[in-house]
């Protein structure tokens, strides 16, 4: 039996104590609890300690390298072109990777979009995919590098070779409170990012009700750290901060948030989806160094919506194919004459999730056709009567729970309350 060169009790004593880990500490911890050595509650404890007093700079570099070591590093230096890809920390209605990824490949540069699926309020970018029929999320490496290089963008599950401590520990922080940790969080998404072997990134780091940060000044600390971790690695990354105040577009919830994608790669869909996935795909395609086209042409012109339906079929998926609707659809309407005063992202998310959309444990099946959509945004008049928000679900039963989550979510009078600006700030 080989000894182990520390004692997990040690290294939580350490943090508790608010010493800086070592490196050595550091990378046993992460090895060792990868391999079961370290139990679940030792690393629960140091997530906490974590969580409570803080990282440095260097610690959090060191612990995201030691995620990154735990498993396979991605390579995509064999395909034709660069590659950029982006990140979202998450938000409601944020279904922007579904028209970015085939806009930047429609523009020249190739997009390894690994991802996750949803917990909580927030959305997978998986779940979205999955309601269109057919369409299949796992991928050999092998078929990945092959609708990389065949269509220009791939969106499928990050495979369990990849930095899989973060995988493990992120699932370990999900029932143990220790989420919200900007060390954590910011060492959890760059050790995959990083492993995915992209050249670019642009982050996405959301502000608001609705997003994990919600006071902007934290939110730009996660930007800075993620920022700083990905230059260290040699990945060209630039972060965003935007607004998850109000949730994005018009429609919370899988196959509603493909049908308004969809509607953006046919040149139409919300502003504020458009605005976003022009200024994403801008920042991606500078830091890759190369453009054949303007995004906004290749909107316009059909040829990301053509890169689209290429990438659909190449995963099994009809992208002519009708989506799944509900069975159900309840419609709130509006009690008075006057403006949306308010429409929180959080009260949306949480609705859409009661509805069916989302799981509250991992592995949950979803509903495709669950979710939100809303027929008014802060500002907009509303009169009396008029349908606000329509709910969507197979399960009607579901419909009581949803309204609740709503209540005070949402409101009619006068004037709106403010709402913050789109793109709030911008990191490199
Ligand atoms: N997303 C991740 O991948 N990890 C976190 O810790 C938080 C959000």
């Amino acid at each position: 039996m080989s000894v182990e060169p520390f004692a997990a009790v040690d290294v939580i004593a350490a943090k508790r104590d608010r010493h800086a880990l070592t490196d050595a500490q550091i990378d046993w911890v992460v090895d060792a609890y990868t391999r079961g050595v370290v139990a679940d509650e030792q690393m629960s404890a140091l997530a906490m300690a974590i969580l409570l007093n803080g990282m440095t700079t260097g610690e959090i570099a060191r612990w995201t390298d030691a995620m990154i070591a735990s498993g396979e590093r991605m390579s995509w230096t064999r395909l034709s072109r660069p590659t950029a890809d982006k990140h979202s920390t998450g938000g409601v209605g944020d279904k922007i990777t579904l028209p970015l990824a085939p806009l930047v490949a429609a523009c020249g540069v190739a997009v390894p979009q690994l991802s996750g699926r949803g917990l909580g309020h927030t959305g997978g970018t998986l779940d979205k995919m999955e309601s269109i029929p057919g369409w299949r999320a796992s991928l050999t490496n092998d078929e990945m590098f092959a609708v990389l290089e065949s269509t220009g963008a791939v969106i499928c599950a990050a495979g369990s070779g990849l930095a899989p401590a973060d995988k493990k520990l992120y699932a370990l922080r999900d029932v143990t409170g220790t989420v919200p940790a900007i060390p954590l969080i910011a060492s959890s998404i760059m050790s995959k990012k990083i492993a995915e072997g992209t050249g670019s990134l642009v982050l996405d780091v959301k502000t608001g009700n609705g997003a994990f940060m919600t006071e902007p000044e934290r939110a730009r600390e996660l930007a800075r750290t993620m920022v700083d971790l990905g230059h260290a690695a040699g990945v060209r990354t630039v972060a965003l901060v935007t607004a998850m105040d109000v949730p994005l577009g018009r429609t919370a919830g899988n196959a509603l948030e493909v049908r308004e994608s969809v509607e953006v790669l046919a040149g139409g869909g919300p502003a504020d989806v458009v605005e976003l996935t022009l200024r994403l795909a801008e920042e991606m395609l500078t830091l890759a160094g190369t453009r054949t086209k303007d995004p906004a042409d290749a909107l316009r012109d059909g040829s990301a919506m053509d890169v689209w339906r290429r990438m659909v079929r190449a995963q099994g998926g009809d992208p002519e194919a009708p989506l799944p609707t509900a069975a159900h659809v309840h419609e709130v309407v509006a009690d008075a004459d006057g403006v949306l005063t308010h429409l929180d992202a959080i009260a949306v998310g949480l609705a859409a999730w009661r509805l069916g959309a989302g799981r509250a444990r991992q592995g949950e099946p979803v509903q495709a056709a669950a979710g939100v959509e809303w027929f008014a945004r802060p500002g907009d008049v509303v009169r009396r009567g008029q349908p606000v928000l329509a709910l969507h679900t197979d399960t009607p039963e579901r419909i009581p729970s949803a309204l609740q989550a709503l209540a005070g979510g949402w409101g009619v009078g006068a004037e709106a309350r403010p709402t913050l600006p789109l793109i709030l700030d911008r990191i490199d």
